[in-house]
């Protein structure tokens, strides 16, 4: 089993949106995966208490219990255990990040989110972990061109120690309508671009967390243009 921890020291970045999405559509894909709620807001549970499967499906937990709960789950034969975090206090991040294969830091395309991330990365690296930087609610490209606000993420995500990884996801009004039906874009609209990025991004972590064929994760002193510009993000400038 491989666990995941989804991590934001800014509330509101989208770690619950991206820890459910990617906890359903890794059922999606075959493979066996459970969600871990350990933030006290208790908003995954909120979105999966009413489904037909919620007791396989998700737990409700503490910091201090996970790793308890992450032996429990291996024994239980689950492949994938998605943690979803709170934005603090850092001792309980750090619970996370200690028994995560991965960790997964989701930042919006602003500077706060941008500096919380950067603080995620730091706990990542001080605990010896690997990570992924995720940008989320990213505003849709006009006539081609990606929105500044993207590219200037993008650019100082180059330096923040960790690979970003090569889909963002945009802001759609869709990962909202999904949680108030309890499920996932992916449910909602499968052949939608909102299950198109969550489906790149399942694939990207799932070949990073399981290391099968898959290049050894990039830092940021590498090419991160490259990325950006697999997931379709056009630079307007060329960067310093
Ligand atoms: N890509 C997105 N597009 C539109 N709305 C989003 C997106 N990601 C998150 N949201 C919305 O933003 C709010 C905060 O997201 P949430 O996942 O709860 O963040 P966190 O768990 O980091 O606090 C929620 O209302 C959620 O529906
Ligand atoms: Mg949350």
């Amino acid at each position: 089993m491989k666990t995941l921890a989804v991590m934001s020291r800014k509330g509101g970045a989208g770690k619950t949106t991206v820890a459910v999405n990617l906890a359903l559509a890794a059922r999606a894909a075959g493979v066996k995966a459970v969600l871990a709620d350990a933030d006290p807001l208790r908003s995954a549970c909120e979105v999966l208490r009413e489904r037909d499967e919620a007791a396989g499906l998700f737990f409700e937990t503490s910091a201090s219990k996970l790793f308890t709960l992450t032996e429990a789950c291996r024994r239980s034969g689950a492949d994938l255990l998605i943690i979803d975090t709170p934005a603090a206090p850092e001792a309980d991040v750090a619970e996370a990040v200690k028994v995560a294969d991965l960790c997964l830091a989701v930042s919006r395309p602003t500077y706060l989110d941008l500096a919380a991330a950067v603080r995620s990365v730091a706990i990542i690296q001080r605990l010896g972990r690997e990570g992924m930087i995720v940008l989320n609610q990213c505003p849709a490209p006009r006539n081609g061109v990606e929105p500044p606000s993207v590219v200037k993420a993008f650019e100082a995500l180059r330096f923040a120690g960790l690979p970003v990884t090569p889909v963002a996801l945009r802001s759609r009004l869709i990962y909202q309508t999904a949680f108030a039906q309890m499920r996932s874009v992916l449910e909602i609209d499968k052949s939608g671009a909102a299950s198109a990025e969550v489906r790149q991004l399942f694939d990207a972590v799932w070949r990073a967390i399981s290391g099968e064929g898959r290049a050894p994760l990039r830092t940021a002193n590498d090419d991160l243009r490259r990325p950006a510009r697999a997931a379709g993000l056009t630079f307007v400038s060329a960067p310093a």
